[in-house]
């Protein structure tokens, strides 16, 4: 074979393999209690509602189901989105959206008609690890913000604009996943929302609000989202069927201005033509019947349920000290467990895996490769009853260390 990597574009050339998929690989033997992934409940996905959703999509829209679709979306589906955001006092026209192979899509084409090579775009530290890479791809030059219990510090994202500013950088966006926060769990509160709106102003940055768990909220007043409070249209906003409904529809939408999504719309083409319309007739389908405000209340009663779980278990197995502590979401899927400065959680996963236990390492979320000293833990995956037996482990593997 020839040598590829001099036929590689340099775009290919920077991609790295995923540190979490490669992980994600040693836990999937059958006796290993993960906490790794980011997985929805499958006990919370709807089979037999959705077995005679499709047959009803195939008999009601057959052909147009599975004929080549409109590069934007399929009207019915978006019709019941602009119902769906009015949910968050969100008043927008089917021309706001777009639809998606899901939020993943919705980062790599944003990034596509944004990023230039070397362009600063600034993140949280830490933030989802698959955001990372779709700046990553484009050649992006990822400059990070703190989160702390409260999500991004808008405080420290002022001071690093002007800085940004005086050097001349010309930063294109802002990465927040304001609610639930992936990987950390944390919520920005209206306060925080409203500053970054007005920085997003005074500093002329996008504000790129990545939310796919905010439905899930189970406990605890909701701020607003950030698009609600927006009236510059500086902001775009990423949504999500994987963890509301299921992940393998691989569906989800943009919302942003008209100009924005018809960039986004000639972007799209050149990746994939549209996205599948037999998914999003059967979203439509099973949003037009009622269900998916059920689906998403129970499923709610169920996380609740098991991120107590495993908050539980925290505290009753997890070794007392001062440097160890843990977020408590009131929504979402993870928590953040940070231990003290000096533990490596890179260095203490092949020894978890021996214990049979599994975990994200924080470095993976981090853009500066920081964060070891952190992990990401999955509440909504595990069955209820190993739960308890995870979590020993897992403060096994850390007493050890201590
Ligand atoms: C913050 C965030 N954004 C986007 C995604 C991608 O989800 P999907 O492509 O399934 O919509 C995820 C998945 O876990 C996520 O946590």
């Amino acid at each position: 074979m020839i040598d590829l990597q001099k036929n590689y574009s340099i775009n290919a050339r920077r991609m790295k393999k995923s540190v979490i998929r490669e992980l994600l690989k040693l836990t999937a033997k059958p006796d290993i209690i993960s906490f790794a992934g980011g997985l929805p409940a499958p006990e919370t996905f709807p089979v037999e509602e959705l077995k005679d959703v499709c047959v009803k999509v195939l008999e009601k829209y057959g052909l147009k189901a599975l004929q080549y679709g409109p590069t934007e979306g399929v009207d019915i589906l978006k019709d019941q989105l602009v119902e769906w955001a009015k949910r968050d006092n969100v008043n927008i026209t089917k021309e706001n959206i777009l639809m998606t192979v899901a939020s993943q899509q919705g980062l790599d084409l944003v990034s596509k008609i944004f990023i230039d090579p070397s362009d600063p775009i600034i993140v949280g530290l830490p933030t989802y690890l698959g955001g990372l890479s779709a700046f990553n791809a484009y050649g992006a030059n990822l400059i990070g913000i703190t989160v702390d219990e409260n999500g991004l510090e808008t405080d420290k994202l002022e001071i690093k604009l002007e800085e940004l500013k005086k050097k001349g950088e010309h930063y294109k966006f802002v990465y927040v996943v304001p609610d639930f926060q992936n990987p950390t769990g944390t919520t920005m509160p209206e306060d925080r929302r409203k500053k970054l709106i007005e920085l997003s102003q005074k500093y002329n940055f996008i504000i790129l609000e990545d939310s796919p768990y905010r439905e899930l909220r189970f406990e605890g007043k909701e701020p607003p989202s950030i698009l609600s409070l927006d009236t510059t249209g500086n902001v775009i906003s990423l949504h999500t069927f994987s963890k509301i409904l299921a992940p393998g529809l691989r569906l989800g939408w943009i919302i942003a201005h008209k100009d924005i999504i018809d960039k986004l719309v000639v972007a799209k083409q050149s990746t994939d033509l549209c996205t599948p319309p037999i998914t999003q007739y059967i979203a439509a389908e099973y949003m037009s019947r009622g269900l998916l405000e059920k689906r998403i209340e129970e499923t709610n009663i169920l996380y609740k349920k098991k991120k107590d779980m495993m908050i539980e278990y925290l505290e009753k197995y997890m070794p007392k000290h001062d440097e160890i502590s843990w977020t408590n979401p009131e929504g979402g899927l993870f928590l953040w467990v940070v231990l003290p400065k000096n533990f490596d959680t890179e260095a203490m996963f092949q020894e978890a895996i021996d214990e049979k236990v599994a975990y994200i390492v924080g470095s993976a979320f981090d853009a500066y490769g920081k964060s070891k000293n952190c992990m990401r833990l999955n509440f909504s995956f595990a069955n209820e009853n190993v739960m308890e037996e995870g979590m020993k482990r897992l403060a096994k593997v850390i007493e050890k260390k201590l």
